[in-house]
């Protein structure tokens, strides 16, 4: 391992020095896209001496096959015809050389910010938590939660760590906040998440109603007053039922020309009835 690590040094060494002007260079054009909306990214390799198999580009570390080239040419382009919040990133251009040459081409988006749901329900005295999302490059550095004021509508910002009330967390791409102990009145309301990156802020907002105790506990009352109902309606008409029946032997029994054992039998299965 040593000895291939010090040849490969001596290699380099000699390489530079009798050879400095040789040593592959990538030079791209633009070095960078800030806020465009289409874009032409050209890469040219110069003073080249490797054999060049092919070209093609990378975002974010992926290969883009579209962009796949098994050309001798020192030269590649990219065209982005719509950059979008979902084609920004870190691009690449990478020539087959070997060892491959590379240069890399940011494409930068102002930040693009989304609810995660625009709106929320919460229950009376629980808690929620609400979540909004960031995609694009770069993304935000800080973000900030805000509570909309329900008649003028202006803005005030939450403090985190409110004990017992608010926590927010973030990271450059999600930010939630913990809003606890809900107050129908007081926490009902529109909340804004805002996002800032180097290009600027973006923002996106939040309904949230608070339902009381008891809205979520009249479903259940509800039930249980139709169970009692149908309850004492059978009762009643088991109740009812029996007395019936009774009169309804007698009504036979009434009859003329019966004979002992019959009524007998009857008597019996009147007793069952009432026995079980
Ligand atoms: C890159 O190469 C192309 C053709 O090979 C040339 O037209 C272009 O001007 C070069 N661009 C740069 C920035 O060197
Ligand atoms: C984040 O934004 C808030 C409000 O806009 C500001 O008060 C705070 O200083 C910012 N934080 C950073 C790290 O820029
Ligand atoms: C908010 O406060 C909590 C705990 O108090 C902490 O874990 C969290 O990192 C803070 N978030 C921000 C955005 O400062
Ligand atoms: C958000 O960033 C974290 C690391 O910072 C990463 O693991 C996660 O996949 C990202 N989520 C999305 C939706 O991009
Ligand atoms: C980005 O470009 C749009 C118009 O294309 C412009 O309105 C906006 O101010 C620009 N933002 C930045 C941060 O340059």
């Amino acid at each position: 391992m040593k000895l291939v690590g010090g040849f490969v040094a001596l290699l380099m060494c000699c390489y530079r020095a009798d050879a400095a002007a040789t040593v592959p260079k990538v030079i791209a054009d633009p070095s960078e896209v800030v806020n465009q909306t289409s874009a032409v990214l050209v890469c040219n390799l110069t003073e080249n001496t490797l054999l060049i198999k092919g070209s093609h580009w990378l975002l974010n570390g992926k290969v883009l096959d579209s962009s796949k080239s098994t050309d001798a040419s020192p030269s590649t382009t990219l065209h982005l015809e719509k950059i979008t919040v979902r084609s920004g990133g870190k691009y690449e251009c990478v020539f087959e050389t070997d060892p491959p040459v590379k240069k890399e081409v940011q494409v930068k988006t102002p930040p693009h910010v989304a609810a995660y749901k625009h709106s929320e329900n919460g229950d009376e005295n629980d808690k929620i938590v609400l979540t909004c999302v960031s995609h694009g490059y770069p993304l935000p550095f800080n973000w900030s939660w805000f509570k909309s004021d329900e008649v003028d509508g202006r803005q005030s910002a939450i403090a985190n760590g409110t004990v017992g009330k608010y926590e927010i967390k973030s990271t450059p791409n999600k930010t939630t906040l913990l809003i606890q102990d809900l107050d129908i009145e007081l926490d009902k309301g529109e909340y804004v998440c805002s996002g800032t990156s180097d290009l600027g802020t973006a923002s996106a907002k939040i309904q949230l109603r608070v339902r009381s105790r008891m809205a979520a506990v009249w479903p259940f009352l509800g039930i249980v007053a139709e169970v009692i109902v149908l309850v004492t309606i059978i009762f009643i008409y088991e109740k009812r039922r029996k007395p019936d029946e009774i009169t309804d032997d007698d009504d036979s029994g009434s009859a003329p020309l019966k004979s002992n054992s019959d009524t007998n039998h009857k008597d019996k299965t009147v007793r069952q009835r009432n026995s079980s």
